[in-house]
């Protein structure tokens, strides 16, 4: 018999808020007694969109604690984070700390605990871009060599982290000299599944494409963002492709991306993003209503490691601006390419995924994984 469990979560970008939804509802509806769960939020996205949003609409728990620690360079962000989450471990006294993904929030909560010899969970382990120029690759790799126990989503996430050294011997208990790797299934896909049967149509109305064919484009990467060459070059794909199709194309954007697009783009991008009625730029949208944009779009067209997931789950394809993808499984499939910043390949590659049929076998489990992780957490630890 089990005793109960008290697990720390740490969040704070969007995607790792939304990524908690899965097993917080997993909690509440099948380990309640067995698993207790506090929140803390460091406050790295606040904007009501970034942030609250999901927390109202995906029936996630409010955080016990938030540290709004707020926007920075990597370094002070980090660190205050990891002053925080250090306080809170200590108030707390969890048996684990669990993290999401690869963003400052992720390594700021491994590094806290693992330096208070709390184990660490990290969920979506072992995922790998192989380009250390990336903040999320630093965060990544050093979350995973601080972690008890590693969930990875795919195969290829299992692969890596053998690569690296971890063995997959399950015979002693798991502890951070002996972390122990489990492949689960995205728990992504388990959000996608349940949530697809809450969104409407409501957005779509709004921006009066309930009928027609459009393309979603999401954009947020500081490589794309924070160079002027890169972004300008996105935008003319962005109008090319628009003019080609004949299609609405909508884009949420991220504040990052406003910002800089304000800041980097020439007179004459603007001019061709702004003035053109066919391509709507949004305020960032919550999940229920990106799940009805994802799931009517006839293309994606993201730099987020989660909207070209998504979009594979929603069967799109889907092109990938960037040069690498730790989601490598949909690249081997065909029905997304790597496409960068180049106006030339970014158009090309459009035309090339509306010549071809695309077919999409199941790759990100069974939609149980955050089940499977809490399980696997009491039974572990
Ligand atoms: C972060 C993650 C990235 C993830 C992304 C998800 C790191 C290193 N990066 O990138 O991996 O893909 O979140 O969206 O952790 N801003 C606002 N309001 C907000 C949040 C941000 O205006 O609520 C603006 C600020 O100008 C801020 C900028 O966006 O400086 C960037 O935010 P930050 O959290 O540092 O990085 P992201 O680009 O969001
Ligand atoms: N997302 C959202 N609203 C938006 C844009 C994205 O709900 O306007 C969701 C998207 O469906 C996915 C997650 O945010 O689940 C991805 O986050 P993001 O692109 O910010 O980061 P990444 O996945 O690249 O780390």
């Amino acid at each position: 018999m089990n005793s109960m469990k008290r697990i720390l979560t740490i969040v704070g970008a969007r995607p790792q808020i939304i990524k908690s939804a899965a097993i917080s509802r997993a909690i509440s509806s099948q380990f309640t007694g067995q698993l207790e769960e506090i929140i803390l939020h460091t406050g790295q996205h606040y904007d009501h969109n970034m942030s609250a949003v999901f927390f109202n609409e995906m029936g996630i728990p409010e955080p016990h604690v938030n540290l709004a620690v707020g926007s920075g360079n990597h370094g002070a962000q980090t660190a205050e984070m990891i002053v925080g989450i250090e306080k809170a471990i200590l108030e707390f006294t969890p048996d684990a700390v669990l993290v999401y993904g690869d963003t400052n929030s992720t390594v700021a909560g491994a590094l806290a605990s693992t330096k208070l010899h709390i184990p660490v969970i990290h969920v979506e382990a072992g995922l790998r871009s192989f380009d250390k120029l990336m903040p999320e690759e630093i965060n990544r790799i050093s979350t995973d060599h601080m972690s008890t126990l590693l969930f990875t989503p795919t195969i290829s996430g299992l692969e890596n982290l053998k690569r690296e050294g971890f063995s997959w011997s399950h015979e002693q208990k798991a502890s951070v000299n002996n972390p122990k790797v489990f492949h689960c299934g995205d728990i992504m896909y388990d959000n996608s599944l349940y949530f697809e049967s809450l969104s409407k149509a409501d957005l779509l109305i709004d921006l009066g494409i309930d009928n027609s064919e459009f393309i979603l484009v999401t954009v947020h990467r500081d490589t794309n963002t924070d160079d002027a060459e890169r972004l300008n070059g996105i935008v003319e794909a962005i109008h090319q492709i628009q003019h080609a199709s004949g299609s609405v194309i909508v884009l949420p954007l991220h504040p990052r991306t406003r910002k800089m697009m304000d800041q980097q783009l020439t007179d004459h991008m603007k001019e061709l993003l702004y003035q053109n009625n066919h391509i709507k730029l949004i305020d960032p949208v919550g999940f229920l209503d990106m799940i009805a944009l994802e799931s009517h779009a006839s293309m994606v067209i993201t730099d987020s490691g989660g909207v070209q997931k998504e979009a594979y789950f929603f069967k799109k394809p889907c092109l990938i601006l960037r040069e690498t993808t730790e989601w490598i499984e949909i690249v081997e499939n065909g029905s997304a390419l790597l496409v960068g910043s180049e106006t030339e390949k970014i158009v090309n590659g459009y035309h090339q995924l509306i010549s071809t049929s695309h077919h999409f076998p199941s790759l990100y489990g069974d939609g149980k994984a955050a089940e499977f992780i809490c399980q696997t957490v009491l039974d572990e630890l």
